[in-house]
């Protein structure tokens, strides 16, 4: 294999590979300076389709209170979907606790050192699978997340349209992916894809790959990738109800398993489907605003009904969490926007 380009791109990530505090830096690696394979782990499942930005502070937080995958393991349900709040994506979370369980029970702690180890493992997919076996053991795994499709597209002047051809993007990846240094390669093309050969207006001009790049050498590249058009996204509508009792104990309910906001803590509400539907208790609601919150496929508006209730309000769903115990925190982005909007923007009550 000629691994020219991969050397070219190595070198520049040597002098530019951003700073993350999941990362070991090319010239620590180099160093002999070992990953940590529960991380990587933990910050590939927390980055996907969220931006780095975004992550940081979670992973700071996590890894703070669980150091360890077996600190993980051992934790409440509710603390995990707690911390997690916020991100989105919530089945992620229950997922993560699932995976760092299986790695205790089932592999005594440490994570399997292959990607087909990894596959096997709840929660982990394709994608995680070859990005953590690369970062974490060097082994030469092809990694294509959305940055290193479009840096793909590019290279290789792709005309055809994603998702079709996602297959296509991670072939012409794996003709890319050098045997050695695999987890700097990696995290190189990522670095690449999200600074210099970004979705609009890339930086070619400072571009190890200038000279490589057929679309560049058409001039389509900011036209690249293609993508299918998507279907307009869907409103859906419902409603929420937030209880306030005298003593400060909010009316909550934890959210079923399965579904969007699985294992969360919310505010009782309908179905999203606009049917309508009963509040949880009997009192003298007034309307307080919609809320608007989107996830990836569909819109979601929410009408929001208040109450302060007396001490002896009888929910007939949910429980009154007393008001030590209630942390907006905990809520998930849709729940926290209808707390922030019951508050009318005052510090937690
Ligand atoms: N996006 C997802 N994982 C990443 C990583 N390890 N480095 C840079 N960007 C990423």
């Amino acid at each position: 294999m000629n691994t020219a380009l991969a050397d070219a791109l190595l070198r520049w990530y040597d002098a530019h590979a951003r700073v993350m505090p999941w990362r070991i830096s090319p010239g620590d690696r180099a160093a002999g300076v070992p990953p940590d394979p529960y991380r990587v782990w933990l910050s590939e499942v927390m980055l996907q389709q969220t931006t780095v930005a975004a992550v940081r502070d979670y992973f700071h937080r996590f890894t703070a209170r669980w150091p360890t995958v077996r600190d993980l393991a051992g934790a409440d349900d509710s603390d995990v979907m707690g911390e997690w709040a916020g991100l989105g994506y919530y089945a992620r979370a229950r997922n993560l606790l699932k995976c760092a369980r299986a790695v205790v029970a089932d592999h005594g702690g440490s994570f399997p050192g292959t990607r087909d180890g990894l596959l096997t493992l709840p929660g982990i997919g394709p994608y995680t699978a070859a990005a953590i076996a690369a970062i974490a053991y060097d082994e030469a795994a092809v990694v294509v997340d959305g940055n290193v499709e479009r840096v793909m597209a590019r290279m290789f002047a792709v005309q055809a349209p994603l998702p079709g051809a996602k297959a296509e993007l991670t072939a012409l990846a794996a003709t890319l992916t050098p045997p050695h240094r695999s987890g700097d390669y990696a995290q190189a093309v990522m670095d690449l894809g999200a600074t210099i050969c970004t979705p609009r207006n890339p930086a070619c001009g400072i571009c190890p790959w200038i000279h490589h790049c057929e679309a560049r050498a058409m001039g389509i590249q900011a036209s690249l990738p293609r993508k299918t058009r998507k279907a307009a996204t869907p409103t859906r509508h419902g409603t929420v109800w937030i209880a306030r009792r005298d003593d400060g104990a909010y009316l909550v309910e934890r959210r079923p398993d399965k579904g969007l906001l699985g294992g969360m803590l919310g505010w009782p509400g309908t179905d999203w489907d606009g049917a309508g539907g009963d509040a949880p208790l009997t009192a003298d609601w007034c309307c307080a605003g919609e809320v608007r919150h989107t996830f990836t496929h569909f819109h979601l508006h929410l009408a929001l009904m208040v109450a302060d209730v007396g001490p002896d309000a009888t929910p007939l769903r949910g429980t009154f969490l007393p008001r030590a115990d209630f942390r907006p925190a905990d809520l998930p982005t849709v729940m926290r926007k209808a707390y922030d909007l019951a508050s009318g923007g005052e510090a937690p009550r």
